[in-house]
Parts: structure tokens; sequence; C-alpha cells
């Protein structure tokens, strides 16, 4: 008996599952969907098979021809869940399982109409990653066992459904339609995905539609015109795509977060419609990770890095191609800041500045940071600068070509760059990334001249002349290098002349409520608590929380704001809140 993965009950002895046959039917009323899941297992088994489970009420086991098998359901441990086990009688192939989701199920949102923008209709998503399938599903919830589905949902008919998948049909018949989807291509569990609300599209290309609600379709088109361009860019970086459609779902605020890599339809932050198409580099993100992920996945949340060190690297290589070497380089610079601020943070608790951790006992949403993010992205550039660019980008395509519609390890990535790449790891001293505390001093930066005028300017309050040009990325850039606390008048003079607490592209707001917080500009504090009130994404939430709570003056706020906006927040960012604001 061995389990390989610390957040799962999975037990590598055990057959595996290989399809999934999910029907469920969505009740916004009793906030649950009624299910029945059928599984089918790659070859007949016998004996126990140990499911994950959190919070589903189970109703009946059967083998998907009536007779019912023996089950027993765990006690629920606080991070995994319960276990289900059911013992399978010699030769048992299938399994089909009747239950219920719970109206806190952590993996779905349930939305009242006035939380959507259209008002009238309630909303319904789900967001599985690290591990929260297991809320929806009971299944072998880890990225080792990949699975491909149909679907059936029963939603009101106002509604639409929507899967991260290849739709198939849908009929109407009285206040119901059903709607049935497939999905060809295995996926890990956390990329299962599904939305129910008012939903309309626009097409943007061959391959993608946006989809979003009615009064906000128009801008989100907008938006992401571009997207199919990005997707022939990327094709060209790193192979044909796999997944046949490039969707996006442009979500209600409450999304937790900026975006999620759900195969065939990205799901995005509507934090992302900022009116000049400054914001969609996190498209290119989730893109890449159509390639780093979703072809290629990380066995556990322990390699984390390979999913996004991977995604972050590849993401940048897009926004070269696309939009120059000097925009990727003003990321990266922007990344490395972000990087070493949250080293800072994490001083007393180096084990999670690896990029290799230990992750049983914690919580993967606990433990989530820009590190593996940002630190794998400077392990891969430290790489290429030692081997060049041409030969990292034939590793580059090696590793998803041997790797595809696999789960693997940090070993596996190592045992791979050594024989395509003999040396580079003793070279850049792998070891020290992979299994050491921060950043090795040998970390590659990142050059530009937009990055050295900024560099240049110091604590002023620049000029109209400057900033014209300005993209978000270099306003925070400018920002995040003032010091901290700034003068208060400098922040005052800031606030007058550039009007930024007035301005809505979230990437410049948080930042500067940041700094216009720990200098105590007032007007901070009700601007802060209007984006609490409004947005669910974590992103944004952790900091501004994290800055109300550390100050005397604003501790109490911070509570208060939380106290009336939680109910508002996706459950995954109700808990991490709750962690942020215990300190
Ligand atoms: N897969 C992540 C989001 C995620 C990570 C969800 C871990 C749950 C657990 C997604 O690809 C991501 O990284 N999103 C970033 C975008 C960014 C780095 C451009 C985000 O949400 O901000
Ligand atoms: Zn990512």
């Amino acid at each position: 008996m061995a389990r390989r993965d610390p957040h799962s009950f999975n037990d590598d002895t055990q057959p595996e599952t290989a399809s999934l046959d999910w029907r469920a039917r969505i009740d916004f009323q009793a906030r649950a969907l009624a299910c029945e899941a059928t599984l089918t297992l790659r070859a007949p088994g016998d004996g126990p098979l140990d499911l994950d489970t959190r919070d589903l009420a189970i109703d009946a086991v059967d083998d998907a021809e009536g007779r019912a098998l023996e089950f027993e359901l765990g006690k629920p441990e606080p991070i995994l869940g319960a276990r289900l086990r059911v013992i399978l009688p010699q030769g048992t192939q299938r399994v089909r399982i009747r239950y219920r989701t719970a109206p806190s199920a952590s993996g779905l949102q349930w939305l009242e109409p006035a939380q959507t923008a259209g008002g009238k209709h309630p909303y319904l998503f789900s967001q599985c990653q690290a591990i929260h399938a297991r809320s929806i599903l009971p299944v072998q919830d880890t990225p080792r066992i990949r699975i491909i589905y149909s679907a059936e949902l029963d939603v009101p008919v106002a509604l639409r459904g929507l899967m991260a998948a290849a739709f198939v049909d849908r009929s109407e018949q009285g206040g119901r339609a059903v709607e049935r989807w497939r999905m060809p291509q295995p996926i890990p569990p956390y990329l299962f995905a599904l939305a129910v609300g008012e939903l309309a599209s626009r097409d943007l290309g061959p391959r993608s539609r946006v989809w979003a609600e009615p009064s906000v379709v128009e801008a989100a088109a907008w938006e992401f015109h571009a997207v199919d361009d990005m997707l022939r860019t990327a094709e060209a970086l790193f192979g044909p795509y796999d997944w046949e459609r490039f969707d996006l779902l442009c979500m209600p605020p409450s999304f937790p977060y900026g975006g999620m890599e759900n195969p065939r339809l990205t799901f995005l932050t509507p934090t992302l419609l900022a009116g000049d198409r400054s914001l969609v580099s996190v498209v290119a993100h989730e893109l890449a990770h159509s390639w780093t992920g979703n072809l290629v996945s990380n066995a556990s949340a322990e390699h984390f890095w390979l999913n996004e060190g991977f995604t972050v690297f590849a993401e940048r290589r897009i926004v070269e191609a696309l939009y120059g070497a000097d925009v990727a380089a003003l990321q990266a610079a922007l990344g490395r800041r972000e990087l070493e601020a949250t080293l800072r943070r994490f001083a007393e608790r180096p084990a999670l500045t690896h990029l290799r951790t230990k992750l049983a006992g914690v919580d993967p949403d606990e433990a989530f940071s820009d590190i593996p993010y940002e630190k794998g992205y400077l392990f891969l550039r430290a790489i290429e600068e030692a081997v060049g660019r041409e030969a990292f980008d034939r590793f580059l395509r090696a590793y998803v070509t041997s790797f595809r519609f696999h789960a693997i390890t940090s070993d596996d990535f190592v045992a791979l760059a050594d024989r395509e790449l003999p040396g580079a790891l003793g070279k850049v001293q792998a070891h020290a990334w992979l299994d050491g505390p921060g950043l090795p001093p040998s970390a590659p930066h990142a050059r530009s001249a937009r990055l050295d005028a900024i560099a240049r300017l110091g604590a002023v309050v620049p000029d109209d002349e400057t900033v014209r040009s300005w993209t978000s990325v270099e306003w925070q850039l400018f920002l995040e290098a003032l010091p901290r606390p700034a003068p208060l008048a400098l922040v005052e003079a800031l606030d007058a002349r550039h009007k930024l607490t007035a301005r809505d592209n979230y990437e410049i707001l948080v930042t500067w409520l940041e700094v216009a917080l720990a200098a105590h500009h007032a007007p901070a504090i009700a601007r802060t608590e209007e984006v609490l009130a409004k947005v669910g994404r974590m992103k944004y939430l952790r900091p501004l929380y994290r800055a109300l709570a550390s100050r005397e003056s604003t501790r109490a706020r911070a509570e208060s704001t939380f106290a009336r906006c939680r109910a508002g927040y996706h459950p995954i960012a109700q808990r991490v809140m709750e962690s942020v604001l215990r300190g």
C-alpha cells in the first residue's frame, strides 16, 4: 500500500479510474447538486477502492448494474476530507455512486442574483484546483490519475451551463434544460470545471469565443480580441495545441483567482477588463498552461513549481513574441520584486521557499504564494542562460513531448534535463534552487531600458509627460520602489497629481492602496473597503487585508470589513482570509 500524493487518499496499489460518467441536477434553492457518478476502472479490480470526498452525502453505491456495493465513509480530516472506501467484489469494473453536494462545498460558489452583473439570475461556478474536486465528485483526486468524462447538467431553462469540455447538445423540457458534455482528452481531476448562469458569447476566432454575462460580454470581447493571435504564437513556440478549442469565461467578481486554466474553457477574473487590454498577460498565462500544467502536470502540490514556474516562463515568451522583449522584462522585474517581498514574509518558514516542498499536513491553499511562480521562472531562466535559448527551446519541446498527458515530479524533470542538457543543472546549482531556501545569488536579473528609466526616477512625483506612456506594470514598478512607509506628503502629492485612489485598473489601484495605507493616507481606507466589498480575487484581498490588519489604527476595520463581506467571498477565499487575519 502506498499513498504517493500527500493530499489524496489514493492508494497506488488499487485500480485506477479511466473514465467518469456524471449526471448532476443543479438546485439553486438547496445550493446543492444531486448527482450520479459512474467510475469505470482501467481494469476489473477487487478489494478496497479508496476515493476522495469532502462534505458529500453518499446515498447509494452499486456496480452500475444494480448490485449494491459495500462502502464506508471515513471520518472527515480537516485538509483531506473523508475517505470513501468501496469494497469491490472480484471482477468489478464500474462503480456508481449516488450523492449530494453540501451547500458549503469548498469547490463551488453559489451566487445570489444580486452578486451578478445582471442581477436577475443566480450563478454557480466551480474551482477545483488544488483539492476541491472531491467536494463535487467522489474521485481519486490526485493529478497522477487522469480521466476522460461525459456529463449531463440539468439546469433551470433560463440559464446556460458550461463545462471545461466539448459541448454535445441541449434539450429543454418544462422549466429545465439538460446539457450534455464530453471530455475526450484525459485530465487530472483538478481541471474538472463547470459554471451555470445567464451567459452570452462572442466569437473571437476560429477556435475561440468568450462567454460572460450579457452586460459584460462586449467589454470582454473587446479586451480579449487578440486571443487567436496568442494561440498561434503559443503553438509556434511550444507545438500544436492539443485541446481543440480555447474558449474564455469571464467570471463574476468573486472569482478567487486571476485565471484558471480549465481545459477548453479558461476562467478569468473580470478585474482584467481594464478597458485598455493591458492585463492580457493573464490570458497568455492560462493559455500557456495548455502545455505546461494541462499536458505535463505536477504529480502533486509538492511539485507545483513544475506547473507554475514553467507556465510563467512560457507566458513571458508569448508576451515577448507579441509585445516585445521590453514588456516581458518589465513583467519579469515586477515578478522579482513581488518574489523578494514574499521571501521576506516567509523568512520564518524557509522550507516553504524551496521549489520542491513537503506538504503532508499542509493545506495547499494556505501554502500558495508566488514562490513556485517566480522562483520557478528564474530557475528556468538560469538554465536558459547557461545553455543558450536555442538549446533551451529544444529542451522545452522535449519536455512537452516526453511527458504529455502525464504527471511528473521534480525528479522526472531533473532526469530529463540531465539527459537533454548534460551539465546544465550542475552549472546552475539546481539543488540550491530545488531544495534550498530563498533565491540563489546567481539568479538572473531582468534588463530593459524602460526598467532603467523607472529606477532612475526614485521617490518623486513624476510629471504627466513621464507617465503618459506608462502601462500598469510601470506604475507598479514605480510604486513598489517607493520607501515603505513613504512620506505622507509625497503620497498626498502623488494622489493629487495622478488620482491614484480613483483608478479602476486593479493592478495599479491595489499596489497604490498598499503604499497609501502604509503612509496613513486617509482616503485610502474607504477605497480599500470598497475594493474588498467588490472583488474576491485573492491576489487583491490578501495584501489589502494584511495591510489593514497589520496597523493598530485599521486592525478593527479589517475585522469589520471581513465580517461584512465574507458571505460574498468564495469558500476558498473565506478560509484563506481567515488565516490571513489570524496573522
Ligand atoms: N492555476 C492557477 C490558479 C490556481 C493555483 C488555482 C493554485 C488554485 C490553486 C492559475 O494558472 C494562475 O496561476 N493564476 C494567476 C495568474 C497569473 C500568475 C498570471 C492568478 O490567479 O493570479
Ligand atoms: Zn498558473
